[in-house]
């Protein structure tokens, strides 16, 4: 086998993995946070919300993620990359529609907030962009776009690494701060890296 199959094999596996680990948390949060009475506890402060946008995000996250892990190893162009497709472009609308009433209560105010509507923004662009390209027949374009999509739908999961990370270092409300753009951002520019080097 070449080499770089072998690095793209171990990539997808790693992704995938943590894709529904992640996907699993936010299962876990979806049932418990009704229910949680420690009012240490941070997703207590979702009882206040509107359950309907609260769960339409972590459902919709949750249910994005995991339908991003399957697109990782479908054929594309097949029936099933088709499905699997739409099936992502609902999830990520029912959770960036949620993400975007959460972003307005987020933890620091409007510094994390602002950063998490931009992100909700450029998420529903770059998947909208990228399935209208496929429908025009445009391949190159809606492999790109749907690549940025999906590199934003790991910002579950970089967000997730990268706190607890920072969080050796500095300060819990600077480490949210830096995460909140950060955990975009940094993906961003690497699939931005990666379509250059591939010439996709
Ligand atoms: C990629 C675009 C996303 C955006 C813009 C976004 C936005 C947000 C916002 C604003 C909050 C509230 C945080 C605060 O109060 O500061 C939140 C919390 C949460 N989101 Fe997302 N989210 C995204 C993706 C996802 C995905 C893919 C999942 C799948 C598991 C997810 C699961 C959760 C969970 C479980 C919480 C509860 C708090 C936590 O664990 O940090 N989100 N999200």
């Amino acid at each position: 086998m070449a080499k770089s199959t072998i690095a793209s094999t171990a990539w997808r596996l790693v992704l995938s993995f943590l894709s529904l680990a992640i996907a699993g948390y936010g299962i876990y949060i979806l049932i418990q946070y009704p229910s949680m009475t420690d009012s240490a506890d941070f997703a207590v402060k979702f009882q206040g919300l509107n359950p309907f946008f609260v769960q339409s995000h972590f459902l919709g996250g949750a249910l994005a993620l995991i339908t991003a892990c399957f697109q990782l190893w479908s054929k594309p162009g097949g029936a099933c990359h088709k499905f699997i497709g739409y099936a992502y472009v609902i999830s990520v609308s029912m959770a960036a529609v949620g993400g975007c009433y959460l972003a307005c209560y987020s933890y620091l105010g409007w510094s994390t907030g602002a950063a998490f509507l931009t992100l909700d923004v450029l998420w529903i662009f770059s998947t909208f962009y990228g399935i209208f390209s496929a429908l025009k027949g445009n391949q190159q374009a809606h492999r790109r776009w749907m690549m940025r999509s999906i590199a934003m739908t790991f910002a579950a999961i970089s967000l997730r690494l990268q706190i607890p990370l920072l969080m050796l270092f500095i300060d819990g409300e600077l480490a949210y701060l830096i995460v909140a753009w950060g955990c975009w951002i940094i993906n961003l520019i690497f699939v931005e890296i990666y379509l250059r080097r591939k010439k996709y």
